[in-house]
């Protein structure tokens, strides 16, 4: 994995990182990152273009066992092929959650969160509780206790829709705290969706607890995972839920003509990353630990502020307590990252640290003239 020597060739490409930037303006927002993927997927589209028709297509033989085979080795969770429902994406992935549970009222979500995690139950008409996670170390966390506190007080169907790992934040939840999510969820007869996106991106020795694993089979758990972040193919959209319970796929399945069916490209690329990307992949956390070490250097210059580097992600949380306008006045300075406000807070910034070292550090430059 090599970080790309002029990311802002990037701007020819109708890349929304880049192309929608400013010239002047460095762009650390939206998660993909400057670098090309592993070297299969080059090999992939190639023989795609070799064969030259494009016609539909439907789900590749051996598309569920890449998936099978990576969530044994790499998460000791072992799966029926049977309970993966691919999907073209993670944030469909969440609404037809949703959309396939029209009995649900109710939906609780960390803040701050991705905005989707605010959006599609607003969109689609429940009643939103935000659950509050606070800094803890380099993370963000909440307890049981709170969520339970929350479920008690609801006298009505309920969904626990949660992010884990969590963006922002990089929160790398415990075994403890998943089993906890699911025993509640379980008690309060709530459905449980768990958006795992960012499963394959941990950074630390920390260990992946997908919800499913320690869910019961016949429980209504929907886990969403995809290959996107981990490889940085997000222009090729294809994602899975793994839902083992039969009634919740059964309705799951239902919502599906919502969107398009995942593309022949997309499986492939997914498939052929599952299966060949790992060593690309291993070089790929070297660089992205080297990067956040440059963001924690950064941040003991900025006590002011609470700057969170996580144990997973390639995102940084900057709290500045107070201050409104910053992304405003980071973007006057040459830097765009993204505003924190449909996250959940108006006085922070998210930044992507998934760039060059050199990209990284004349950013960071900017950021404090800026401040
Ligand atoms: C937590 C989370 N979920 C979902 C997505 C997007 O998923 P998809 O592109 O598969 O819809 C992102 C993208 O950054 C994300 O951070």
């Amino acid at each position: 994995m090599i970080w790309h020597p002029t990311p802002t060739e990037r701007r020819a490409h109708a890349s929304l990182k880049w192309s929608t930037s400013p010239e002047n303006v460095l762009p650390l927002w939206v998660a993909d990152i400057d670098c090309a993927p592993p070297g299969c997927v080059t090999q992939t589209i190639n023989h795609a273009l070799a064969h030259g028709i494009f016609g539909y297509g439907e789900e590749p033989k051996g598309f569920r066992d890449t998936w099978v085979q990576h969530l044994k080795t790499h998460h000791g969770w072992i799966i029926d092929p049977d309970w993966i429902v691919p999907i073209p994406g993670v944030v469909p992935g969440m609404r037809f959650s949703l959309m396939a549970s029209p009995q649900v009222r109710h939906v609780l979500t960390p803040t701050p969160a991705y905005p989707y995690f605010k959006i599609i139950p607003s969109i689609e008409n429940r009643v939103e509780h935000l659950i509050q996670l606070n800094p803890v170390g380099e993370v963000m966390e909440t307890s049981i206790e709170v969520i339970e506190d929350r479920l008690k007080a609801i006298k009505e169907p309920a969904a626990i829709l949660w992010c884990n790992p969590q963006n922002p934040g990089g929160t790398v939840y415990s075994e403890d705290f998943i089993r906890g999510l699911v025993k509640l969820a379980e008690n309060y007869n709530a459905l449980l969706v768990s958006d795992e996106i960012w499963a394959d991106l941990i950074l630390d020795e920390k260990q992946h607890i997908p919800c499913g694993l320690v869910a019961p089979d016949d429980q209504p758990t929907i886990t969403l995972m995809a290959a996107t972040k981990t490889f940085n193919i997000a222009g090729f959209a294809c994602a899975i839920a793994i839902i083992p319970d039969h009634n919740t796929k059964q309705r799951f399945l239902a919502t599906q003509t919502a969107m398009p069916n995942v593309t022949p490209l997309a499986y492939a690329v997914t498939a052929s990353c599952l299966t060949d990307g790992w060593s690309w992949h291993e070089s790929l956390l070297k660089a992205l630990r080297s990067n956040r070490q440059i963001v924690m250097d950064w941040a003991v210059c900025h006590p002011e502020m609470t700057v969170l580097t996580g144990h997973s992600t390639f995102l940084a949380w900057i709290e500045s307590h107070g201050c409104t306008g910053l992304f405003e006045r980071f973007l006057g300075h040459g830097v765009r990252l993204s505003p924190g406000a449909p996250f959940g807070s108006e006085t922070a910034v998210r930044l992507n640290f998934g760039c060059s070292p050199a990209t990284l550090t004349e950013a960071l430059n900017r950021l404090d003239s800026a401040l």
